[in-house]
């Protein structure tokens, strides 16, 4: 396998297979951190914000001196950020203009099933033919542009939309298909957390290049092939040598010395992270996480490091008073090595003021009441074939979008067993969850509030209680190893 280095130097817990670029890797350090552009509203009414995304295929400045073409959301990698209210109704309109059939999901979203971006409910380039149609199974297929509706009646959270095409996730995503969506509200906005320029969106990520800048990734033709994005080399999920932030190499962002909220994304593939500050403040544990995947936490706790599967999300209030003015900041990963070990760095740059603080008190969370359920189910991620080849599946199946493996009732609280073979950060669409422990244990330190992906460790079970709410229809649990994904590691399930 050319180009491969196998694990090497990925270090441990980090599975994924590690692709190299063959450009020489910019300096790190160099770039200042880009923020990817709010979107405004093409149009406002009493009953919702109306947006308007172009997919589309645009060469931008990844690494200096080269031209990456990426597939974009208005053309941009990350695409532009959706900050929407509480329920307030969000309609995004996107239009295909890439080579590719596209599905957009939500990821966090309380969301119709309509909407939900079910991965054959495809949306063709217009003038665009059925020959794309390989795969043989077709759901509610459209050309040209399509509405996506979101209610969003749920919490304040960090949530972010991505590409979710059956069997071609994986590449696409990687090609540049993924953007942050804030969701505020009332209860967020009260609280004297950072906030404006302090409150920053981090989407980090790892690619690898060609020769000529442009993306590598092992595919030949994402567009027909099937079995499609991955070899068989790549099993274990697909990582780079080069760290991106909000679509940036290793940036470096100028701070006050002042608290920070950061909303960590980790929106690679398959590499996970285990995020520190070099130095640690005096004191330690530099992060206070006040946030998870779907919102607030009760309450602040701290931590000395995260560690971040894909998919995941922390929100982190990071006080850089903590440090002399003039300190350099790394944030590094200390599951990488080399290059990966890296992330990006921060430096204090001047005293300021600051009247932000993190409240011993942050959000009202109701316990589901998982002792009192009735429903269980189990769930075993595994290797296993694949229509002949070797794939991942869950208990023992590869996905197929026609077959429902759960009926879920809507408002009914239900337990959920999730084992795993290898490491797997397993994702459940509609509602979120909370961990109720880990292999006959307590919840681990990064299980606390309602998460929607949750890392299920080497031959380990994790217990979730989750109560699906108010849409009937089907919807999906993954791996959310995009390789993994594509390799059929996903199954259906129905609300009603
Ligand atoms: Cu972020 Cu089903 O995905
Ligand atoms: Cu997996």
């Amino acid at each position: 396998a050319s180009g491969l280095a196998g694990c090497g130097g990925a270090g441990a817990g980090q599975t994924a297979e590690l692709l190299r670029s063959r450009v020489p890797l910019p300096p790190r350090f160099r770039t200042p951190l880009p923020i990817p552009p709010v979107k405004r509203p093409v149009r406002s009414d009493a009953h919702a914000d109306h947006y308007e995304i172009t997919q589309r295929v645009r060469e931008i400045e990844i690494l200096p001196g080269y031209r990456t073409p990426v597939f974009g959301y208005d053309g941009l990698f990350p695409g532009p950020t959706i900050r929407s209210r509480s329920g307030r109704r969000t309609v995004v309109t996107h239009r295909n203009e890439l080579p590719v059939p596209t599905v957009v999901h939500l990821h966090g979203g309380n969301t119709p099933a309509e909407h939900d971006g079910y991965p054959v409910d495809l949306l063709y380039p217009e003038g665009t033919t059925a020959a794309h149609q390989h795969t043989g199974m077709t759901g509610d297929t459209r050309h040209g542009s399509r509405e996506y509706v979101y209610p969003l009646r749920q919490p304040a959270a960090t949530l972010w939309y991505h590409d979710h095409r059956m069997d071609f996730t994986a590449p696409q995503v990687w090609r540049g298909l993924a953007g942050f969506h804030l969701v505020d509200d009332d209860i967020t906005d009260a609280l004297p957390l950072p906030h404006g320029e302090r409150d920053v969106p981090l989407l980090i990520c790892d690619r690898a290049f060609d020769e000529d800048g442009s993306f590598r990734y092992p595919s030949l033709d994402p567009a027909l092939r099937h079995p499609p994005g991955v070899t068989a080399d790549f099993m274990e999920g697909v990582a780079g040598d080069v760290i991106l932030v909000n679509g940036a190499p290793w940036p470096t962002m100028e701070v006050d010395a002042a608290r920070y909220r950061f909303r960590l994304l980790n929106a690679s593939n398959a590499r996970r992270y285990r995020l520190t500050l070099r130095p640690n403040p005096r004191g330690g544990d530099g992060f206070t996480q006040i946030a998870s995947d779907s919102g607030l936490l009760a309450a602040p706790v701290r931590h000395s490091h995260l560690d971040i599967a894909p998919a995941e999300r922390f929100e982190v209030v990071v006080d850089f008073s903590r440090y002399p003015v003039g300190t350099e900041v790394v944030l590094g990963n200390d599951l990488g090595s080399g290059p990966t070990a890296e992330v990006m760095r921060f430096v204090v740059a001047r005293k300021a003021a600051d009247d932000s603080a993190v409240p011993a008190r942050l959000a009202e969370i109701e316990p589901l009441p998982a002792a009192a359920a009735r429903i269980r189910r189990e769930w075993t991620f595994s290797r296993g074939e694949v229509h002949g080849h070797r794939g991942w599946v869950v208990n023992g199946r590869p996905f197929d979008p026609r077959r429902m493996d759960a009926h879920p009732r809507l408002g009914e609280v239900e337990v959920w067993r999730l084992f795993t073979d290898l490491h797997h950060p397993v994702h459940i669409h509609l509602s979120p969850f909370q961990v109720l422990g880990r292999g006959g244990r307590g919840p681990g330190p990064f299980d606390h509030g309602w998460k929607d992906t949750v890392d299920v460790r080497p031959a380990e079970y994790v217990d979730v209680a989750v109560r699906f709410e108010n849409h009937a229809g089907p919807f999906l649990m993954h791996c959310h190893n995009l390789e993994h994904e594509d390799m059929a590691m996903m199954a259906a399930f129905e609300t009603r």
